[in-house]
């Protein structure tokens, strides 16, 4: 009875004054309206421009960890981007971890700090002044809650053991690492080993995006997978990276997404192999189609909840793997793996300057899954890739049997 008088009584001046500071608090709790991704991902975007509200949010804090050919591009993006979306990111530091190693004499952090250019993995190119080189993980770490994982998938491990309990609480984590993580019959995406490992939601970023030039600011798309109801954190992602030269799109898709990145690596190295042996744009092109076919069948065999949207209609897919297939470390190092005869660490050591190679490592996890499932015989290009590769069969068997 006491309840449903007191509300319909007035309200007293007290509560009266604090009604338009609820008010505010309940439109920024309120959940988004049901638009599309674009959309809403649109509506964040000019929202920037919106008067800021009056309420004092704690802003995001971001690290990348990785600090390679691509973290340094991305590291490039985001330290502009907390910047412009102050707002809403912490914008005087953004720390990025660096495996620490000599340069002429120098430390690589000492030279990133100074010069604000990563010499080793995207020289010429500055990063802007607020993105700080840190050689300790857990302090590059510190406090984040934004957390960017940028690396050789192989230097994951260790990095996660050095950052599990420097994690800030209501942290979350984006994926760019390619490749895929398998035990035996058991298959994960990297987004998944670093959820379950620090308890946090973790999204992923891929599509056709050649790190040097999404630093030379030309045109290209990229696309953010975002957990099941986690729409928030993709347009938060979206806000920290999408610039006018580097558009990114939003789908509830984290495995097609990191699957789509990872196994377009293996049918690179199929097209390089290719081009080693001079067989021209038919066969690569029919390469790319068988390529995107198996891609296409193992996500929907292997994983649930692959969006078969992502294959054509995002960066992610077909037009990462055409990328990959044309420009690219792995198509280039499997060319000279035809043309040199020179087995692939040599190749890598000789031609990529300190970056790493992938698609080699994935045709071997993604063989020895299929083996433990007895499925190879599904996915031809890919087992061929495999042997080609790792087992001494002739190149040019390539096309055989496909
Ligand atoms: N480069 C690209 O164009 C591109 C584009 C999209 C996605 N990716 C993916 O992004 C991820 C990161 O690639 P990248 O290009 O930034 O890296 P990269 O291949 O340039 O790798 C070199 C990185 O590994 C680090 N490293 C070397 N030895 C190490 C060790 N023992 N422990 C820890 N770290 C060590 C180096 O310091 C350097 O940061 C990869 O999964 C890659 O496939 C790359």
């Amino acid at each position: 009875m006491s309840s449903s008088s007191s509300s319909t009584a007035a309200p007293s001046p007290a509560i009266q004054s604090i009604l338009p500071r609820l008010a505010a608090v309940r439109a920024h709790l309120a959940p988004p309206n049901p638009t599309t991704a674009r959309n809403l991902a649109s509506a964040a975007l000019t929202s920037s421009t919106k008067p800021t509200s009056t309420i004092n949010m704690a802003k995001d804090k971001v690290a990348i960890i990785g600090s390679g050919n691509w973290g340094s591009a991305i590291a490039r993006i985001a330290g502009q981007n907390v910047v412009k979306h102050s707002d809403v990111f912490e914008s005087s530091r953004v720390p990025l971890w660096v495996f620490e190693e000599m340069i002429d004499g120098k430390k690589l952090t000492d030279i990133i700090n100074t010069t604000h250019i990563n010499v080793k993995y995207l020289p010429d190119i500055p990063l802007s002044d607020n993105v700080v080189a840190i050689p300790d993980i857990a302090k590059a770490v510190e406090g984040a809650t934004a957390l960017v994982f940028v690396m050789p998938h192989q230097f994951l491990a260790k990095a996660l053991d050095a950052i599990e309990g420097h994690v800030a609480p209501g942290a979350k984590a984006i994926s760019l690492i390619k490749g895929v993580d398998v035990h035996g019959s058991d298959i994960h995406i990297f987004a998944d080993v670093i959820e379950k490992r620090l308890g946090i939601s973790c999204s992923a970023l891929s599509g056709a995006n050649i790190a040097s030039e999404v630093a030379l600011e030309r045109f290209s798309e990229t696309t953010v997978g975002y957990r099941k109801d986690k729409e928030d954190e993709g347009l938060l992602w979206q806000k920290l990276f999408e610039t006018p030269k580097f558009r990114v799109q939003l789908i509830e898709d984290v495995d097609g997404v990191s699957l789509c990145g990872a196994l377009k690596n293996v049918v690179a190295v199929a097209a390089g192999l290719s081009d080693g042996l001079g067989y021209g744009n038919n066969t690569k092109s029919a390469i790319m189609r068988i390529g995107l076919l198996e891609t296409k069948n193992f996500c929907l065999e292997f994983f649930n909840d692959v969006k078969p949207e992502t294959f054509l209609q995002e960066s992610a897919g077909v037009a990462d793997l055409i990328t990959s297939c044309l420009g690219g470390r792995n198509r280039k190092t499997a060319e000279a793996f035809v043309t040199t005869g020179k087995p692939f660490d040599v190749l890598e050591r000789e031609m990529l300057g300190g970056q790493k190679l992938q698609g080699i490592h994935t045709a071997m996890d993604v063989h020895n899954f299929l083996k433990a499932r007895n499925r190879l015989g599904a996915y031809p290009l890919f087992d061929k890739v495999y042997h080609i590769c790792w087992d001494g069969l002739a190149a040019d068997t390539l096309t055989d049997g496909l």
